[in-house]
């Protein structure tokens, strides 16, 4: 019998320097360990497996690899022949499912014969192709041939089962537009760590980017705003005659061909449709489905700022809620699901549900009418009313209604709605004491549109997430149900993403550290392993020319005022190792500048400290400008 052992174990033997070369797999496997040697790849390889329309591209996808990056010469054989029995690389379905794999488990043997990869389903075999590659040498990422390179994969036996159902990350294609073509990609750069559903953010106040043939509007006008750049919402408001030709939609052959593109990667696609906030969109393109009579001169947002903050909660300065006492918009919602359960094979429709301003509604008489109506005490109560009445036509549709917590507030929602927890976890423990399905998505762990670092370098969003709190999710805090905890997912809102170069910044690292909470067991999840496995990925992107975030090597820093009143900065750093030097001198800090270590008082003349982290003598972060004007805001905070 094989002899396995847990990671931790691991880890202490890895310390003692005897596994240094433990392949950096992301997420960690349930079960692994790496015999000495590696099976070399000859130049011509036979390749053996079942024949299964759900394979097609997953074989395509290796052959691909094997043959145009790696220079290897393909032969495929689909039978269980003597000859495929010899294969370089064999996937089997096993015939008598194996209980400890389910249906998305695979165990990968790399011995002195090759590779084999069982599993029981296709989806099995689909995540042991995900970590062989990530077994091959870096350079499999390439985009083009490599030349120079021994194609070997290290022995390993590796047992691995997900430990949730549900990987998701959910993609904001309303505040920017990603094409198509990009969407593509991004599912691709999810698989590879285990991802499995792509929750799809497709309307909001600033677009709406899915074609409703009976509501051509939504994309005639919804789809398109005013090209801006800058920091999103404190944009200038546009002018009238500004063109509106900035944005985009997805077509449903669009639409159709990603979820094909999803299947053939075992993804599902999730589509939102967020209302009843959220909507200035929609509203913009039929301003019937509001009850502010202004809102036929609304307009799609361009990112200038309509809704107040300051009170905690939202307050619109323009109306961007769909009136739950207008009937006409149940006609639009009724249309509007039907043609997306047409659309979507997935089980759950997501409706949003948050951040909807009621400040319109206390003082509407519509809907102070309907409350009267129908007794409903505030709008808390008319909100819940109305998600209500959307989750029988989305069930009508026969499909399953999923909102952000929010759904949770005025009671009354009926059972077989599933909740995603985002305001922490704490509305998805209510959620699961009520009986309801619930996937994690608190922000404090996975919204990975926050800043990585500090301010003084990331490009601003209003709150720091660093890859140790991704690292630190839990989607099972104590005292829920873990039977009703599907999974949980890194949630990607795009206001401030430009760009898919600045989309990728954001994603990695921090996506592997929450692709690891929902895929690993925490018995065999380790934060110093992860970040060395962070590194050897980074190496990998490197290759790939992919985009990451260098943040988890730069300083984490508190600025203080001392008993004599003087600004003293505080430097550490979030993974081990490192050393932080600085100057006042506006000259460029390195490894042999004075090295910050406690406390660093600010001289009375200086205007800005520079700080950078090293490893050994090699400079590993960006370097950080701190300016005292900067420290003496955040001291007077
Ligand atoms: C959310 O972040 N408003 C769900």
């Amino acid at each position: 019998m094989l002899k396995t052992f847990s990671l931790l174990g691991l880890t202490c033997l890895m310390s003692v320097g005897v596994f240094a070369q433990n392949p950096a797999l992301i997420p960690v496997p349930s079960k692994a360990n790496y015999p000495k040697g590696a099976y070399a790849l000859n130049k011509s390889l036979i390749l053996a497996g079942p024949k299964n329309d759900a394979l097609t591209t997953s074989y395509a996808n290796l052959t691909d690899k094997l043959t145009r990056i790696a220079g290897r010469k393909v032969q495929w054989l689909y039978d269980q022949s003597s000859v495929a029995s010899l294969a370089a690389i064999r996937f089997r379905l096993n015939t008598t499912p194996d209980p400890a794999l389910g249906n998305e488990g695979y165990q990968l043997i790399s011995d002195v014969k090759g590779v084999q990869i069982s599993a029981n389903k296709p989806a099995g075999l689909f995540y042991g192709i995900q970590t062989l590659l990530q077994l091959l040498p870096k350079e499999i990422e390439s985009t083009q041939a490599v030349s120079g390179v021994v194609w070997k994969v290290p022995y390993a036996n590796i047992t691995d089962t997900p430990r949730f159902a549900w990987r998701g990350m959910m993609l904001d294609v309303a505040r920017h537009f990603f094409t198509k073509e990009e969407v593509k990609r991004f599912i691709d750069e999810m698989v590879a760590y285990k991802y499995n559903v792509l929750h799809f953010h497709l309307t909001d106040d600033e677009g709406w980017r899915l074609e409703i043939k009976s509501l051509p509007n939504l994309t005639n006008k919804g789809a398109w705003n005013v090209k801006k750049e800058g920091h999103f919402t404190s944009f200038s408001k546009p002018l009238p005659d500004e063109p509106r030709t900035y944005g985009g939609f997805y077509t449903q052959e669009d639409i159709k061909e990603l979820i094909k593109y999803g299947q053939e990667r075992f993804v599902n696609i999730m589509p939102e449709i967020d209302v009843p906030g959220h909507s200035m969109a929609a509203i913009a393109s039929y301003p019937e489905l509001s009850c502010t009579p202004e809102a036929v001169n609304y307009q799609v947002i361009s990112g200038e700022p309509f809704i107040d903050w300051s009170h905690g909660h939202p307050e619109a300065l323009q109306d961007n809620t769909l009136c739950p006492a207008n009937e006409k918009v149940y006609t639009f919602l009724d249309k509007v699901m039907g043609e997306v359960s047409s659309l979507f094979p997935f089980e759950y429709i997501h409706m949003g549900g948050d951040e909807c301003p009621k400040n319109y509604w206390d003082k509407n008489p519509q809907i102070l009418a309907m409350r009267k109506e129908l007794g409903l005490k505030n709008s808390q109560e008319v909100q819940a009313h109305f998600v209500r009445k959307l989750e029988k036509i989305i069930t009508s549709k026969g499909k399953r209604m999923m909102g952000w917590d929010e759904i949770l507030e005025g009671g009354g929602l009926p059972k077989n709605t599933a909740v995603m927890s985002w305001r922490g976890m704490d509305g998805g423990i209510q959620a699961a004491k009520d009986g309801h399905e619930v996937v994690m998505t608190p922000n404090n762990h996975v919204y990975i549109d926050l800043m990585q670092g500090d301010k003084a370098i990331e490009p601003p969003v209003y709150k720091i997430l660093r890859l140790r709190d991704s690292y630190a999710f839990n989607p099972v805090p104590a005292g829920v149900d873990a039977k009703l905890v599907k999974g949980g997912q890194a949630n990607l809102w795009s206001e401030q993403l430009f760009n898919y170069r600045h989309l990728q910044y954001m994603t990695y690292p921090r996506s592997f550290a929450v692709a690891e909470a929902l895929w690993s067991e925490p018995a065999n999840r380790n934060w110093d392993n992860f970040v060395g496995r962070v590194e050897a990925h980074m190496a990998r992107f490197d290759v790939a020319q992919k985009k990451y975030a260098p943040s988890m090597y730069e300083p984490i820093i508190d600025v203080k005022r001392n008993v004599n009143g003087e600004i003293v900065v505080q430097l550490s750093t979030e993974i081990s190792g490192l050393t932080i030097h600085y100057s006042f001198d506006h000259s460029f800090p390195d490894q042999f500048y004075p090295e910050a270590k406690g406390s660093v008082t600010v001289p009375k003349d200086a205007t800005v400290m520079k700080i950078i982290t090293y490893r050994g003598n090699k400079a590993m972060g960006r370097t950080i400008d701190l300016t005292v004007a900067d420290m003496i805001k955040r001291v007077k905070k």
